[in-house]
């Protein structure tokens, strides 16, 4: 059951696992990294927010606190090789430290977990539109208009009105949050070599040729020009706004998947021989730019579509489809857009459900197949009710009484206490805990960086993550401080 163990624990259940190839890690930790979180969540947070100023403070975040701490976290799991928790308390014993300082991978695997019981949901409703695509596209096909919109016939508010219906009938949504989560709970269940490996190497090479394809089609047919415009529109006194800037970094957080434990877990699973600096900055520089290409991907098409780009979470559910009613062969690239998005939802939720599953494996000696069917079961149940605040429990606010989660139903809450709260808390940890209390011998070994550049990374790691990092949190949840 367990591919690939060190030899002197082989078959027992929580021998280590390994990658198979380099190839295999990077398309793994890219596939996780890329997810609803580029192609959902940026567009509609850089909408809502203003375009420009967020996009820039997104980059920013990025480049200066994202990056610096992936490498933290992948140098972590490649030393300790182990659980996420388990490699936290390995580097801190060796340096001396308390092994307290577990408690980071700790908050990052609840928030894993918390993280993947609503993912569930929203990739059930991806599955939702590859259903409707798929039918529509069949009944394009019987009608011989092939290359026209999608949905011909149907009014836009018809179009439109496909999504609160689903949002009302949870005969849909549950089933399908309930496949996804099966799905995903098979991948884990079999394994690294056997599951995540498998459908990373697969589903991102194709999930990039869909990508690249729909972008250049979006720049033809679309209104490429205004979105352009959008996105990189620059206004200023937006910039230092607390919760935008607490918005860009949970951002930038959700979409690398830090402060998550995924990045010590998948570390872990490398060799030695992988310089962990050039795969961080490959990581970091795919999920940038798929962030960024997916804001001109959707924008172009929506404002083609004369439709507003500041809809929010509903964006790509209901004023994407409703643009590819009037694009060209709308049926057909409407369906392979949420294809591609299924790709790239099931490498993530794969990696959000293995942080937590090899945290309680190790924990308690128990088989992966075993781990992942209870996690991701458990995750599945805490889900339900992420599914029921879009209906019968919208309106039911269960930390009112805190600023930050007022008129926030069960859904909004999970999403903002694990986004602005964990991930970056988990984040903090990590910075102070790599900047401070691990060893420098045991850090320089393993981060593949040396001279100026290796400078540069220990004063973001010791410096900027910790400042920038309690600052934001501190205007985010308090954001009367500044007005
Ligand atoms: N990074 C993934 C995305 O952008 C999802 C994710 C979030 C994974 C948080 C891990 C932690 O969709």
């Amino acid at each position: 059951m367990v591919a690939g163990g060190d030899p002197g624990v082989a078959g027992s259940a929580t021998a280590q696992e390994h990658w198979s190839s380099r190839f295999a890690f990077v398309m793994a930790a890219v596939g996780s990294a890329v997810g609803l979180g580029n192609l959902w969540r940026f567009p509609a947070e850089a909408g809502q927010n203003g375009g420009g100023a967020f996009v820039i403070f997104y980059i920013a975040c990025v480049a200066l606190i994202g990056l610096p701490l992936l490498l933290s976290e992948t140098l972590i799991g490649r030393h300790g090789k182990s659980s996420a928790v388990e490699s936290v308390r390995v580097v801190a014993r060796e340096s001396g430290g308390s092994t307290a300082w577990s408690a980071l991978a700790v908050v990052g695997a609840i928030a894993s977990f918390l993280i993947v019981s609503f993912y569930s949901v929203i990739a059930g409703w991806v599955l939702y539109y590859i259903g409707v695509f798929a039918g529509d596209l069949f009944a394009s096909i019987g009608s011989g208009n092939l290359t026209g919109g999608a949905f011909a016939g149907q009014s836009a508010e018809q179009v439109q009105g496909l999504m609160p219906a689903l949002f009302d009938n949870n005969a849909v949504m549950l089933p399908l949050h309930a496949l996804f989560m099966g799905l995903t709970i098979y991948v884990v269940a079999r394994g690294v070599t056997g599951g995540i490996e498998k459908v990373a190497v697969y589903l991102m090479p194709a999930f990039f040729i869909l990508f690249l394809g729909i972008t250049v089609y979006g720049a033809f047919s679309g209104d490429f020009a205004e979105a352009l415009a959008f996105m990189f529109a620059f206004d200023p006194a937006r910039l230092l706004h607390g919760p935008v800037m607490l918005s860009a970094l949970g951002q930038a957080f959700f979409s690398l998947s830090l402060g998550s434990a995924i990045m010590i877990t998948y570390g872990a699973y490398a060799d030695r021989g992988v310089n962990l600096a050039k795969t961080s900055g490959m990581i970091a520089a795919c999920d940038t730019s798929v962030a960024i290409i997916a804001g001109l991907c959707i924008f172009p098409i929506v404002f083609a579509a004369g439709l507003a780009v500041d809809s929010g979470p509903t964006l790509m559910f209901q004023t994407l489809p409703a643009s590819f009613q009037t694009m060209p062969a709308g049926s057909l690239i409407g369906l392979l857009f949420f294809v591609m998005v299924f790709f790239a939802a099931l490498t993530s939720s794969v990696s959000l459900l293995d942080a937590p599953t090899n945290w309680i494996r190790y924990k308690f000696g128990w088989t992966r197949a075993r781990t992942a069917v209870l996690v991701g079961g458990l995750a599945f149940v805490i889900g339900i009710f992420s599914a029921l605040s879009f209906n019968v429990m919208g309106e039911w606010y269960p930390l009112d009484f805190i600023a930050m989660f007022r008129e926030q139903n069960f859904f909004g809450v999970v999403d903002g206490f694990t986004g602005k709260i964990m991930l970056p808390l988990s984040g903090l940890l990590t910075a102070i805990f790599i900047g401070w209390v691990a060893d420098r011998r045991l850090t320089d070994a393993e981060n593949g960086i040396s001279g100026g550049l290796h400078l540069f990374w220990r004063f973001l790691v010791a410096w900027l993550c910790p400042i920038a990092l309690t600052v934001i949190l501190i205007l985010g949840i308090f954001p009367e401080l500044i007005g």
